[in-house]
């Protein structure tokens, strides 16, 4: 018998897929939640929480590799922090963590840095926890998921006029690819900081807003505003993409004219055609 995998943030968007691929090889699966009651068949459930550090010890408790997947807008190094003093002292598992890409070349620096852009470091301490534990680790970087691109577009849609930083642009992907890719890492050997994984093409936000109202048969205006700070002007360089590492293959055009087809906020006739960005 093998030993569970933990899949921390397993209710993800991200963690549910690298659950259900983890289940299709034919391996345990342990998700640690705060909330959830209720796991998919074949899964255990542990509840527990990664800011506090509550109920992570029974998590980890004799798994021997660990995809953490949780993660929020902030806090992740504090979360990476307890989910790393708990596997050391169980059975130092290999520790798979997802980052983001850009989390070492966009600087977090001032207070409209923090507050707009903290993510990217509390990414990078959570990197640097994870390298610096002593565990066995792998990391891995990816680009923006679509899912969070098609949030930002639904949130911005319904301004009357639509503020959209200026110079910045994407390279979103698919969350199952990623997923893949992180289930590859989690059942091979530790790896350190791997090659980054990035979306196909590359847009700019306005584009992908653009493409988001057509689809979805909505007009607004979009006016472009310059955004102050370092971290702002790391992202208007592209700090945030990897072009060489583009090798998601669904396109965000793919991804819209999909999960708009099931959507209840699709034109009655069904996705438009996408403009060719
Ligand atoms: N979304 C992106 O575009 C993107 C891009 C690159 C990297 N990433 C990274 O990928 C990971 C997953 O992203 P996602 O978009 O799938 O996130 P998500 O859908 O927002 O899910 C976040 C998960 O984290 C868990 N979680 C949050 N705080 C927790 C805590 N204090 N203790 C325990 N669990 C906690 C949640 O579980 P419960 O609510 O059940 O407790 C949930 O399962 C994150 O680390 C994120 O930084 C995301």
């Amino acid at each position: 018998m093998t030993s569970p995998i933990l899949v921390t943030g397993g209710t993800g968007t991200l963690g549910r897929l690298v659950v259900a691929r983890l289940r299709d090889a034919g391996r345990d699966v342990r998700v640690l939640s705060r909330s959830a009651r209720v796991a998919p068949a074949g899964v255990e459930l542990v509840n527990g929480d990664l800011t506090t550090g509550e109920g992570i010890d029974a998590a980890v408790d004799g798994v021997d590799v660990i995809v953490h997947c949780a993660g929020g807008p902030k806090g992740d190094d504090d979360k990476a922090r307890h989910l790393v003093r708990a596997a050391s002292k169980a059975s130092s598992p290999h520790l798979v963590y997802i980052s983001v890409v850009g989390a070492d070349r966009v600087p977090v620096v001032g207070r409209i840095d923090r507050a707009m852009f903290g993510y990217f470091a509390s990414k990078r301490a959570a990197e640097l926890v994870v390298a610096g534990s002593g565990l066995p680790f792998t990391t891995l970087r990816a680009t923006q998921f679509h899912e969070l691109i098609l949030i930002v577009a639904r949130a911005m849609a319904k301004r009357p006029v639509i503020p959209a930083p200026a110079g910045f642009r994407f390279q979103p992907i698919d969350a199952d690819e990623v997923a893949a890719r992180l289930v590859e890492l989690a059942l091979g050997r530790p790896a350190g900081l791997v090659p980054d994984l990035g979306g196909p093409r590359i847009y700019p936000l306005t584009d992908l807003i653009r493409s988001y109202l057509q689809a979805t048969g909505k007009r607004r205006p979009i006016v472009r505003v310059r955004m102050p700070g370092g971290a702002a002007a790391a992202i208007r360089n592209g700090s945030n993409l990897t072009p060489d590492r583009a090798v998601g293959r669904t396109t965000w055009e793919e991804f819209l004219a999909d999960r708009l087809a099931s959507s209840p906020t699709a034109p009655a006739t069904g996705p438009r055609r996408l403009p060719e960005e």
